[in-house]
């Protein structure tokens, strides 16, 4: 959730760190800050709000800075204390010899407080980060290394961290360390960096090692040296970045959410790319490592994700059930994690998420783990935490999404659970050929059909302005759509602020119905040709009775539809079943154009943050 980037080298310190922040920025955050080491002193720089905010410091006091050598940044997305300048990272030391920036949360930071507190240190926050800072401090005054400083500190930690320190009396050595949040080490000539995410790196090198928990990392200009919390040093294998610099860039569009919208034809491509040759051949999924006659018997299936990875595990439940007739139970991770489940040896335990570094799903993942479970994660991230933990891992390969609001891993996520539902009905046996065939058909076509939708978005855009000043929306949608009513409604309520709810069409009249009048536009996403066409419409004319403005989206050509609905989106003629591929596409561009009109922060929405690393 928050960001941290060091560095130490030849380059312009406040560049470097400047640059990283930049590119985590998308992670959200409410404030950020630097410490950098300059003509022997530490020098601290903190704004609250947006990184222009520390540019524009930066650069009005530069002429306190010589020559920086090294240094540490921070962008906080606020958890104890709010988001203000005291409580912005780097924290220090009573004394302000120690620095640190900290990503995670200190279950424990109360009682070391307490300690701390008897022991003379003074705090100027409310944060939990500032007691590691004293903690460290502490710990230095016995050891006089700073490396074992860190190592007897984080011993003494409780909750998730990843962590810089750097000391005034030890020139130019950053020493990170991490638990339960992500952390990696970049490597350059007569430079290193850190930082919790390669996005901050990625400008500079593509050579990265990745900190597992627990291990402590001493990064100076020339040295990268890893030991284990024993001390014991580590050789860590370094793995090559697949991402391009570009993929951080908008390439002309004003938004990222747009751009990674108009991405999902060449995502879905990507994705199919070497699994499904055509429409006679099977689909080839050697990812998963499961014997085919262990897969052949497989009953029970567990999807666990959040937010917008649980809509695609719900239509990944839709449609492995439908194909391969295997019972799937679909959860929150944050759900999944507090009671008893009845997660087993034999269940196949399949974690979705965009980062990997989600911690609920983390857990959730662990706890399937511990109960022997066969973990199959599929994720946007294979070089994230959570991918590290998987027996069989689906990369989706939609490039790095930097919009807060996920649009192309969506699709991308969707598109492997089509892939994974095909394959075990063809292991099964349990879909004709035909059927198959046509299904294999749709998937091919339907990076063109997107670009159909792309090519025509004024309809999108007409509407979003007629509908952008309602207060309250309700989606609605039966069968394979279901999800993808949900997430269009988490889409429009994450970036525009309107509260929208994704609602079965046939519970309308079950208590939603009660708050329709013509203040509560309906969205109905009906598709013609399936089972569920005629009874949406029926639930539209009740929405209708109750003077609710309607809104379909459809790939009818039915002109009636005009004297029913007050829009109508069309989208091209699809086959129900793989249609969210495509319904979710004028969705997210309706959110889009929505929070557009009313000037949002499309990006970067409020309170929320990209990868969400605490539970
Ligand atoms: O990285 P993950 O897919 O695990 O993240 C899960 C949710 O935090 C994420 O989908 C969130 O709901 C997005 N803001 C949705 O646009």
């Amino acid at each position: 959730m928050c960001g941290i980037v060091g560095y130490v080298g030849k380059r312009d310190v406040v560049s470097v760190l400047f640059k990283g922040l930049t590119n985590l920025e998308y992670r959200g955050y409410d404030s950020a800050g630097m410490a950098l080491r300059d003509d022997g002193e530490i020098k601290i720089y903190k704004t609250l709000g947006k990184l222009i905010n520390l540019k524009n410091e930066l650069e009005a006091r530069k002429s306190e800075l010589k020559h920086p050598t090294s240094g540490i940044g921070h962008i906080r997305w606020a958890t104890h204390g709010s988001p203000s300048l005291v409580n912005a990272h780097p924290h220090t030391c009573s004394c302000g010899k120690l620095v640190i920036v900290h990503n995670g949360i200190i279950e424990n930071y109360k009682e070391l407080r307490e300690e701390l507190l008897k022991k003379g240190c003074t705090f100027r926050s409310q944060t939990d980060t500032e007691t590691i800072a004293h903690l460290v401090a502490d710990e230095y005054a016995s050891a006089k290394n700073l490396e074992t400083a860190v190592r007897n500190s984080v011993k003494k930690l409780q909750g998730a961290y990843a962590v810089c320190v750097m000391h005034k009396d030890v020139p130019d050595v950053i020493v990170g360390a991490r638990k339960h949040a992500p952390m990696l080490v970049a490597l350059g000539e007569d430079e290193n960096f850190i930082a919790s995410d390669t996005p901050a790196i990625i400008e500079y090198t593509k050579k990265t090692i990745y900190l597992e928990d627990n291990e402590i990392a001493v990064v100076t200009k020339d040295r990268v040296r890893i030991t284990d919390i024993e001390g014991n040093e580590i050789i860590k294998k370094v793995e090559i970045l697949p991402w391009e610099p570009a993929a951080l860039s908008k390439q002309g569009y004003k938004h990222f959410m747009l751009k990674e919208i108009h991405e999902q034809p060449d995502v879905i491509r990507n994705v199919l790319n070497g699994k499904l040759y055509d429409i006679d051949s099977p689909i080839i999924l050697n990812e998963v490592k499961i014997d085919k006659e262990i897969l052949k018997k497989l009953n029970k299936i567990q999807i666990i994700a959040c937010g917008t990875s649980l809509h695609a595990a719900l239509s990944g439940k839709y449609l492995i059930e439908d194909f391969a007739g295997i019972s799937v139970d679909v959860e929150a991770s944050s759900e999944y994690i507090y009671r008893k489940t009845t997660t087993d040896e034999s269940t196949l335990v399949i974690g979705v998420s965009q980062s990997g570094e989600t911690a609920d799903t983390i857990t959730a993942i662990k706890q399937a783990k511990a109960k022997n479970s066969h973990v199959l994660i599929i994720t946007n991230r294979p070089d994230s935490n959570m991918a590290r933990l998987a027996d069989s891992l689906i990369p989706v390969n939609a490039g790095i999404e930097v919009s807060v609001a996920a649009t192309k891993s969506y699709s991308a996520q969707l598109i492997s659970f089509y892939l994974l539902a095909i394959h075990l009905a063809e292991i099964k046996g349990t879909l004709n050929k035909e059927y198959l065939k046509s299904i294999k058909h749709e998937l091919i076509k339907l990076p063109s059909k997107i670009e159909e939708v792309l090519s025509n978005v004024e309809p999108i855009k007409t509407c979003a302005k007629k509908f952008s000043s309602y207060k309250n929306f309700i989606f609605i949608s039966r069968g394979i759509n279901l999800s993808t009513a949900y997430e269009g409604a988490l889409k429009l309520k994450e970036i525009s602020y309107i509260n929208a709810t994704g609602y079965a069409a046939g519970e309308l009249k079950h208590g939603p119905i009660a708050m329709l009048d013509e203040t509560m536009p309906v969205l109905a996403i009906l598709i013609p040709g399936g089972i569920t066409y005629e009874k949406i419409l029926s639930n539209c004319e009740e929405a209708k009775a109750r003077n609710a403005k309607l809104i379909a989206l459809t790939s009818s050509n039915d002109k009636n539809l005009e004297s029913i609905f007050d829009v109508v989106i069309r989208i091209p003629e699809i086959n129900e079943i793989i249609s969210p591929a495509i319904t979710c596409v004028p969705l997210q561009l309706l959110a889009y154009y929505i929070a557009e009109y009313l000037g949002k922060d499309v990006d970067q929405p409020r309170n929320l943050a990209k990868s969400v690393t605490v539970e």
